[in-house]
């Protein structure tokens, strides 16, 4: 593939902003300066660089955010800075989307990707992607509530109760919940019917992906075939 197409496709800019950048000497093949727009490169496992910054080839973008607290998943913020923000510009450039949505106060693992069936699959209920949240409580919680959560409750949409797919204590204050569906504010609200309330909120796995040493506002590529691991509960 060309370079001006390859970068033009990894969001780098309009094609003859791209064109531009390669012809001054911005962007690198193999820890070569090329300056030719026009230069043949093979994408396959292809990493190259734009002022020194290493980017992988992807057809399609797929990254894992550490979502902080204090951003909005909505394209529209209102109150708060988009997630969006903390992606680089050529990410967004791509129109990378969150898979899904986290509170504004929630933190944690947020996918997001430019492939709109890869988020039209992922956030289909008949997949059940298991998500995990560690949850803090306002009181201290007993068997019963992890039983009503397991059991089901009814939430105000209902009227079919909903179901955590796993929770179990994992302190006076604290749980681990396991969802497979993706309902607004599920986890407050299925945690205010059950008789508490939630007061921080923290996804540490979406999928088989886990957040690990990940820091907040930080982002990593993800390889799709990753999500391919079992994924239902
Ligand atoms: N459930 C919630 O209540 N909030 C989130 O951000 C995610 C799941």
């Amino acid at each position: 593939m060309r370079l001006e197409q390859i970068l033009f496709s990894q969001g780098f800019g309009t094609r003859r902003e791209c064109a531009a950048l390669i012809a001054a000497g911005h962007a690198e093949v193999a820890g070569c300066i090329v300056d030719d727009p026009d230069h043949d490169v093979d994408t396959a496992g292809l990493v190259f660089a734009v002022d020194g910054q290493l980017w992988p080839y992807a057809e399609r973008a797929l990254v894992l955010l550490h979502k902080p607290a204090g951003y909005e998943c909505s394209q529209k913020p209102r109150h708060h800075p988009s997630v969006l923000s903390l992606l680089p510009a050529p990410l967004r450039r791509r129109g990378v989307q969150p898979v899904g949505r986290l509170d504004e106060d929630t933190t944690g693992a947020l996918l997001l990707t430019d492939d709109g069936a890869l988020i039209h699959r992922l956030t289909s209920p008949k997949r059940h992607v298991a998500k995990v949240y560690e949850v803090t409580l306002k009181h201290p919680l007993d068997a019963a509530l992890v039983q009503r959560l397991v059991d089901g409750v009814v939430l105000d949409d209902g009227p079919a109760p909903v179901r955590a797919a796993a929770c179990e204590a994992t302190g006076e204050r604290t749980l681990r919940l396991t969802l497979t569906e993706g309902k607004y504010h599920q986890v407050k609200r299925m945690v205010a019917a059950a008789g508490n309330r939630v007061e921080t909120l923290h996804r540490s796995a979406f999928g088989p992906l886990q957040l690990g040493d990940l820091e907040p506002g930080r982002w990593r590529w993800v390889d799709a075939t990753q999500l391919e691991a079992p994924a239902g509960v």
